[in-house]
C-alpha cells in the first residue's frame, strides 16, 4: 500500500478520500427529496391530462409512498448480502428505470407502477445512503458528514422545485391570457413528462459514480474479508496506527457475545435501541414536516389568498428556508452535541405550530401564519431533519445496524404515507366547524413536540464524538 510521505499531505489525502464517498452517497439524498418533490408539480398536469378523479390522483401521487415502505423493509436483508455499495447500485438503477418510465405513461396503472418502482429505489437509498457515511466516517465528523445527506434531501426538493417552476413556463405575470394558455397546455400534454425525465440527471450520475466507490469496511469485515477491510481503513485515516485500532475495535465488536449469524435486532438486548430508533424515526414524521412541505405552497397561498397558479413559487421559498438552516445543523451538530440541537430545534418547531393554529384558530390568517409556517420549517431543519438521520445511523450495534435501520426507516415511510393522506381530512372536516377552524392538525403536531421534547430528554444518549463500536457498549 503507497503511504503519502508526510502526515499533512495524509490527512489531506483521507478527508478528500472521506468526502468524495460521502458526496457520492449523498446523492443518494438528492434523488430522495427530487423524487419526492416531483410529484408536488408534475400532479398539477397529469391530473389534468388523465382527467383524474380525486381518488385517482391520491393514488397516482401516494402509491410511490408503498414502493418506499417495500425498499426500505428487504434492504435490511439486501445489505446483509450485498452491500451499502451494491444496494445504492440497486437503488439508482430503479431510479432511472422509474424516471424514464414515469413520463412516458398513457394510462394510470403505468404511471403508478413506474411511480411504485422509484419508490423502491427511495426506500433503498433512503436508509443505505446514511448508513454507508455513517460507517466510513471518523467519530468526530461523523455527524456532519451524515447531515450532508439531510443537505442533499433538502438540496433535492429545492432544486425540483425550480425545476418544474421552469419547466412549468417561470415568471407568468406579463404574459397575455392566450400565452398562458399555450404554456398551460403544453405542461398538461408534455411539460409533466419533462417534470419526470429531469430526474434522469441525477440518477444515472449516482449510478456511474457509485461504480468508483469502496465497500464500507464493517460490512467487509462482517463477511470476514478482513484484509479488504483493511486496505480501506488505511485509505480513510490519517495515520496507520488510527487505522489499526479502528479495524482491532470492529473486530473486537463483531467478536463478543452472539455470532453475526443468530443476531437480530428483536433480541431483548437490543430491544430498546430498537425501540428509541423507531419512535424517533415516527416522530420526526408524525411532527408533520411532510404535511407542511407537501401541502405548503397550498397552506401559503390560502394564508396570503393568492390563487394557485403561484404555488409552484412558494415551494421554492419553503425549500429555500429548509436549506439555509440544515447549514446551522452540519455546522453545529458535532460541537454542541445532538440533544441540545434536537431540544432547541423541536420548541422552536412547536412554537412555530402554536403560532399557525393559533392564527386559524382566532381566523387572523395572513403574514402571522406564514411567520409560524418558516419557522417551524427552520427549526424542523436544524434538528429533527438531520439529527434523526444522524442518530440512525450510529445508535445501531454494527451486527444488527442494517436489520434494525431497515425497520425503523420502514417506520418513518408508513408514518410519512399516513401524515400525508390524513392532514388533507383533518383540514377539510375541521374548516366550518368553530371549535377549531382548521387549526386541529397543527395542535396534533404540536401535541407531539411535546413527547418528542420528553422523548429526546429522557431516552436519547448523546453521541458526539463516540466510535461507533464505543457507542454500541451503551447498549451492554
Ligand atoms: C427528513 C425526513 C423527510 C423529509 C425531509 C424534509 O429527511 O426524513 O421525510 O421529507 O426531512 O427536509
Amino acid at each position: 500500500m503507497k503511504v503519502p510521505q508526510n502526515s499533512a499531505d495524509r490527512t489531506r489525502k483521507s478527508k478528500f478520500y472521506i468526502l468524495a464517498i460521502t458526496f457520492v452517497a449523498a446523492l443518494g439524498g438528492l434523488l430522495f427529496g427530487y423524487d419526492t418533490g416531483v410529484i408536488g408539480g408534475s400532479q398539477l398536469y397529469f391530473t389534468e391530462y388523465f382527467s383524474f378523479s380525486a381518488t385517482q390522483q391520491g393514488w397516482a401521487v401516494g402509491s410511490a409512498l408503498f414502493g418506499c415502505l417495500f425498499g426500505a423493509a428487504v434492504s435490511g436483508f439486501l445489505i446483509n448480502k450485498f452491500s451499502q455499495k451494491n444496494a445504492l447500485l440497486l437503488s439508482a438503477i430503479l431510479f432511472t428505470i422509474s424516471a424514464w418510465g414515469s413520463g412516458v405513461p398513457e394510462s394510470l396503472n403505468m404511471l403508478v407502477i413506474f411511480r411504485i418502482i422509484g419508490g423502491i429505489g427511495l426506500g433503498i437509498a433512503s436508509m443505505t445512503a446514511p448508513m454507508y457515511i455513517a460507517e466510513i466516517a471518523p467519530p468526530n465528523l461523523r455527524g456532519r458528514l451524515v447531515s450532508y445527506y439531510q443537505l442533499a434531501i433538502v438540496i433535492g426538493f429545492f432544486v425540483v422545485f425550480v425545476a418544474t417552476y421552469f419547466i412549468g413556463g417561470g415568471n407568468t405575470y406579463d404574459l397575455s391570457p392566450e400565452e398562458i394558455t399555450a404554456i398551460h397546455d403544453y405542461n398538461v400534454n408534455r411539460g409533466w413528462r419533462l417534470m419526470f425525465w429531469s430526474e434522469l440527471i441525477p440518477s444515472s450520475l449516482f449510478f456511474v459514480l457509485l461504480l468508483f466507490v469502496p465497500n464500507s469496511p464493517r460490512w467487509l469485515m462482517l463477511k470476514g474479508r478482513n484484509e479488504e477491510a483493511k486496505v480501506i481503513l488505511h485509505k480513510m485515516n490519517d495515520s496507520d496506527e488510527v487505522a489499526e485500532q479502528e479495524y482491532r475495535e470492529i473486530e473486537r465488536s463483531l467478536k463478543e457475545g452472539v455470532s453475526v449469524k443468530k443476531a437480530s435486532p428483536f433480541q431483548p438486548k437490543y430491544r430498546k435501541v430498537l425501540f428509541i430508533g423507531v419512535a424517533l424515526s415516527i416522530l420526526q414524521q408524525v411532527t408533520g414536516i411532510n404535511a407542511i412541505l407537501y401541502y405548503g405552497a397550498e397552506i401559503f397561498s390560502n394564508a396570503l389568498g393568492y390563487g394557485p397558479e403561484d404555488a409552484l413559487k412558494q415551494q421554492i421559498l419553503l425549500g429555500l428556508v429548509n436549506l439555509v438552516f440544515t447549514f446551522v445543523a452540519i455546522y453545529s451538530v458535532d460541537k454542541w452535541g445532538r440533544k441540545p440541537l434536537l431540544m432547541t430545534g423541536v420548541t422552536g418547531m412547536l412554537l412555530g405550530l402554536l403560532t399557525v393554529g393559533f392564527s386559524l384558530y382566532t381566523g387572523q390568517l395572513g403574514i402571522v401564519s406564514l411567520v409560524g409556517i418558516l419557522v417551524f420549517i427552520a427549526s424542523f431543519a436544524l434538528s429533527m431533519g438531520p439529527v434523526t438521520w444522524v442518530l440512525l445511523s450510529e445508535i445501531f450495534p454494527n451486527k444488527i445496524r442494517g436489520m434494525a435501520m431497515s425497520i425503523a426507516v420502514a417506520a418513518q415511510w408508513l408514518f410519512n404515507g399516513i401524515v400525508a393522506s390524513v392532514f388533507p381530512i383533518l383540514v377539510k372536516s375541521n374548516v366550518n366547524e368553530t371549535a377549531f377552524n382548521g387549526a386541529l392538525p397543527y395542535f396534533i403536531f404540536g401535541f407531539f413536540c411535546v413527547i418528542t421534547i420528553v422523548f429526546v430528554y429522557r431516552m436519547i444518549p448523546e453521541t458526539k464524538n463516540k466510535s461507533l463500536e464505543e457507542l454500541e457498549r451503551i447498549w451492554d
